[in-house]
């Protein structure tokens, strides 16, 4: 079918129905009329105004000009490529869900790439977290495991992300910096917000600039769940560690590319694929007990803190292989549509109140991106899994349900969907009760212990580079008390980093800033894993 790279992948049956060869084909309109002449216009006369009627001109600018759709509000960068997850063993005693459920299965997977606050069309290389989002196409439904390079978060709670994210984008008066941090207000918001404090330690690290897509971690970065057949359930961590190692670039190289080929991750991956170097991950888990969270010095379903590895290893479960370039990047990369609310039995939410917020925006926001409430129908987006509901009707409706009955219970269809019971999808019963308030558990407030945790697990040269970057974003912060901000922050960390910073922006280093906790900071032994060195 003109398609060599077709392999076996079961989702090219239904990318198959709307690939296109129009190789060797005559032209013609959207309603297939062949068109004779693809050079010009109908006119009056030669030199003659252009007549109204000219149905070919028309539908081909109309068409052109409703091209664009909007770019997602964050992540709005990126590349992706098809692949598959293949399963290392039967983890059915962790998990019911059944990508896992024995050696060698191999569930189609869509992988995107992204950068989080440049536009769609930024440069590669600018330092910034990626977006590592997979759709796994199992036989239970969807699981998109939409992920980051980096294991911790921002912020604390989803009612502050509109406020991040606001902070981080260009300034709204003038559109300035783009997909840059280094501005007042990003440095504003961070320094008013010390929960911050860990993944700025991540963010100006080299982590935050990777080598290639194909040489980054990746990390669910909430707390999960997997549940058993037997109802039995653990807290878990994703991980996905690259087979080629984990490796950034130096500031000045990554500086550098951002003006010379601003393209730099996207055709490294395409490259790849299309050299049959196919990049692979390995999925492995952490899995905890609530027992054992109970006694961890953090609060599991807080997102700025991690798990360290050397106090729960990493499980491996299976092995990722990107292996094909998409047919169409507007198609299949721009509108796939991820979604942290996508889970299939035996994989389920914890109540992390960042992930709670994260399963309303996104499908929310692709209402808006694509066009109404059908998304689930484009090709990239619709499962392998067969879809059976009553829902009905909306935008660009494409599919054709048939018979008078689109309610339930009723009486009068004979083929009516009916509920799956225990086969279908059921929430962990976790027991809660209290008293709804707002606010947090008091672990939350500890902003520094993890960051010092970080800090003190790098090697000497990691730790300059943090110091450079550091220095390299104030210089940028044009209000002397935002930058003083900052290094009392930084003094909670480590005096050396402080020090270091100030040194560079000719800076005394000032008081530290007061604690939000009575909490003492807890003192963690380094841990190697957090090292690029060790990866
Ligand atoms: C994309 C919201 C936190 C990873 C998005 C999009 C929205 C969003 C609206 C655009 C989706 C689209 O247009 O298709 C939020 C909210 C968050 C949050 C409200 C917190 C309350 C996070 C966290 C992670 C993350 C913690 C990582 C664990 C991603 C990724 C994408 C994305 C990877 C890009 C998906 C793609 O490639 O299409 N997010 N996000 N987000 N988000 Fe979040």
């Amino acid at each position: 079918d003109g398609h060599p790279d077709i392999g076996d992948n079961p989702l090219d049956g239904p990318l198959d129905r709307v690939r296109v060869d129009d190789s060797g084909r005559e032209l013609t309109t959207n309603q297939g009329v062949k068109v004779a002449d693809n050079q010009d216009s109908l006119k009056i006369g030669l030199r003659g105004p252009t007549a109204m009627e000219d149905f070919i001109l028309r539908e081909k600018i109309t068409h052109f000009d409703h091209e664009r759709i909007p770019e997602r509000v964050v992540h709005a960068r990126g590349s992706a490529a098809h692949g598959y997850f293949e399963s290392y063993a039967d983890h059915s005693a962790i998990t019911r869900a059944s990508l896992f459920a024995e050696a060698g299965k191999r569930t189609p997977v869509f992988v995107r790439f992204s950068t989080v606050a440049g536009e769609r069309g930024s440069a590669d290389t600018v330092r910034d977290v990626r977006g590592f989002a997979v759709k796994f196409y199992t036989d239970q439904g969807n699981w998109d495991l939409v992920g980051n390079n980096i294991p911790v978060f921002f912020i604390q709670d989803a009612m502050k992300f509109p406020d991040l994210i606001h902070a981080v984008k260009p300034e709204p008066h003038n559109g300035m910096p783009q997909a840059a941090s280094a501005h007042d207000t990003f440095w504003d918001f961070a320094s008013l917000s010390p929960e911050i404090t860990h993944m700025l330690m991540w963010h100006t690290s080299d982590r935050a600039i990777p080598r290639s897509y194909r040489m980054m971690q990746g990390f669910g970065v909430h707390t999960f769940r997997l549940v058993n057949a037997q109802g039995a359930s653990l807290f878990c961590k994703f991980h996905w560690t690259p087979m080629a190692g984990t490796h950034s670039l130096v500031w000045d190289e990554a500086a550098r590319l951002t003006g010379a080929d601003p393209d730099y991750h996207r055709r490294d991956l395409w490259e790849a694929i299309e050299a049959g170097q196919f990049p692979e991950w390995e999925l492995g888990v952490q899995t905890f007990s609530a027992e054992q969270a109970a006694q961890f010095p953090f609060d599991v379903l807080d997102p700025t803190k991690l798990v360290p590895e050397e106090m729960v290893p990493v499980q491996p479960l299976g092995k990722l292989v990107l292996d094909r370039n998409p047919d169409n990047f507007f198609a299949e990369t721009e509108q796939v549509a991820f979604c942290a609310a996508h889970v299939v039995p035996g994989i389920d939410f914890s109540d992390d109140p960042l992930l709670q917020g994260r399963i309303h925006s996104y499908i929310d926001t692709q209402i808006s991106r694509l066009g109404g409430a059908n998304f689930h129908e484009i090709p990239i987006n619709t499962p392998l899994a067969q879809i059976h509901n009553n829902q009905r009707d909306g935008m660009h409706r494409q599919s054709l349900n048939r018979g008078r009955v689109s309610y339930e219970p009723n009486s009068l269809a004979g083929g009516c969907p009916f509920q799956a019971g225990a086969a279908g999808f059921t929430s962990f019963p976790e027991p809660l009760t209290a008293a709804k308030v707002r606010g947090k558990p008091e672990l939350f407030a500890d902003h520094y212990s993890q960051a010092r945790l970080f800090w003190n697990s790098q090697t000497p040269v990691e730790q300059n580079h943090i110091i450079a970057a550091f220095r390299f974003e104030l210089t940028r912060v044009q209000t002397p008390a935002i930058r003083r901000r900052v290094l009392a922050g930084l003094v909670n960390v480590a005096q050396k980093l402080a020090q270091g910073v100030a040194d560079g922006l000719g800076m005394e280093v000032p008081p530290p800033l007061p604690l939000s906790t009575d909490l003492p900071i807890h003192d963690y032994p380094p841990s190697p894993a957090l090292s690029l060195f060790s990866r």
